[in-house]
């Protein structure tokens, strides 16, 4: 790879990713203990282990600093970084940067091949864990419930994975930081850490469920929406649509499929939107559900900054 590689480059690439991932599922399913190495870095990881099947699975990334691959490369007769390639430093600051808070990550600097592989076994067990054993087929509970999937008015809810972060995070703009209050502009460790609370939550039946909206007719992502039980019987409603979506009904058209849901699987008899009273978009969203200005308002400390609606379910 160059540092600055082709689509037909990256088109390579990602076959080398799928073969290999289809090749460790083969000899996992016969019967092996498979060990995939390859260099990936970034978006490509979140991809291989959403498309591996073999459990229990563990990732680890190992994070030799740029001086000891430097100083491993000058020691051997193959040549791994060649002058036209992307640096020993770009591409150890590739992996500080972009890598995916997935498994556990381990300096190898100072360490030999055998004490690489000893500490491996010593602490990925309990560190570099990605998915459980699954044994028989793959009805479980948490696979039934990360499959949920609601459809209707051109769109598609599905809990999100971490190989939607990216994509995820290129929808992200000021509108999304401003209405959401995030206290910085994510990165793709952010977007990452959230989607895996986010199915955590779904697994384990916690009080919210987080979806991505996509699009019925190409599966694309274009935003999230949420429920979040706050007490027996009411949710909290939040949505996010990606700006090149926005103003085609898409916020709209999720939230009444997800409070749908927040009525049939949560019991949830009342909605609740907090809405910052600058915010436009968000208000006319609340109104089209059909909310209304809840009163009095609810007391709790924080809400008075905003104008909280209240909804009933189900919705008409
Ligand atoms: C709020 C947001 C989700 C709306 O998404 P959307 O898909 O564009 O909303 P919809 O297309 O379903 O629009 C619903 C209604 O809002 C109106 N609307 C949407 N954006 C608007 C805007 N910027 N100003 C005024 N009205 C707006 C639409 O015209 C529509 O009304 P109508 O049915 O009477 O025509 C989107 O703007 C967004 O992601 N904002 C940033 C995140 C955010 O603030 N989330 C809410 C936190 S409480």
């Amino acid at each position: 790879m160059t540092a600055d590689p082709t689509p037909e480059a990256l088109r390579q690439l990602d076959l080398r990713y799928r073969l290999a991932g289809q090749t460790a599922d083969a000899y996992h399913g016969a019967g092996f203990s498979v060990v995939l190495q390859d260099v990936i870095i970034g978006r490509p990881l979140a991809d291989l282990v959403d498309r591996l099947a073999a459990t229990p699975l563990y990732v680890v990334t190992l994070t030799p600093s740029a001086e000891a691959i430097a100083r491993r490369e000058a020691g051997r007769a193959k040549v791994a970084y060649r002058a036209e390639a992307a640096s020993i430093d770009a591409l150890a600051k590739a992996v500080d940067d972009e890598q995916p808070p997935i498994g556990m990550r381990l300096d190898s600097s100072y360490l030999t091949a055998e004490e690489t592989a000893d500490a491996i076994m010593r602490v990925a067990p309990a560190e570099a864990l990605v998915r459980p054993r699954v044994s028989g087929p793959p009805a479980g509970g948490v696979e039934r419930r990360l499959g949920v999937e609601l459809v209707g008015g051109g769109v598609r809810l599905r809990p999100l994975t971490p190989a939607d972060a990216w994509t995820h995070l290129a929808g992200e703009d000021e509108a999304m930081r401003a209405g959401l209050e995030f206290p910085r502009a994510s990165t793709v460790a952010d977007v990452m850490a959230a989607i895996r609370r986010w199915q955590d939550s779904w697994a384990t039946d916690g009080p919210v469920r987080n979806f991505g909206i996509r699009r019925d007719h190409d599966d694309r992502l274009v935003g999230n929406v949420e429920v979040k039980l706050l007490e027996p019987g009411r949710v909290n409603l939040s949505y996010v649509v990606f700006p090149a979506w926005r103003r085609s009904g898409v916020a709209t058209t999720a939230a009444r499929l997800a409070l749908a849901h927040a009525h049939d699987a949560l019991g949830a008899r009342h909605a609740t939107i907090k809405v910052l009273p600058w915010n436009h978009a968000s208000l006319a969203v609340a109104r089209r559900l059909g909310a209304r200005e809840a009163t009095p308002a609810p007391t709790a400390e924080d809400d008075e900054r905003y104008i909280v609606f209240d909804l009933d379910l189900p919705l008409a």
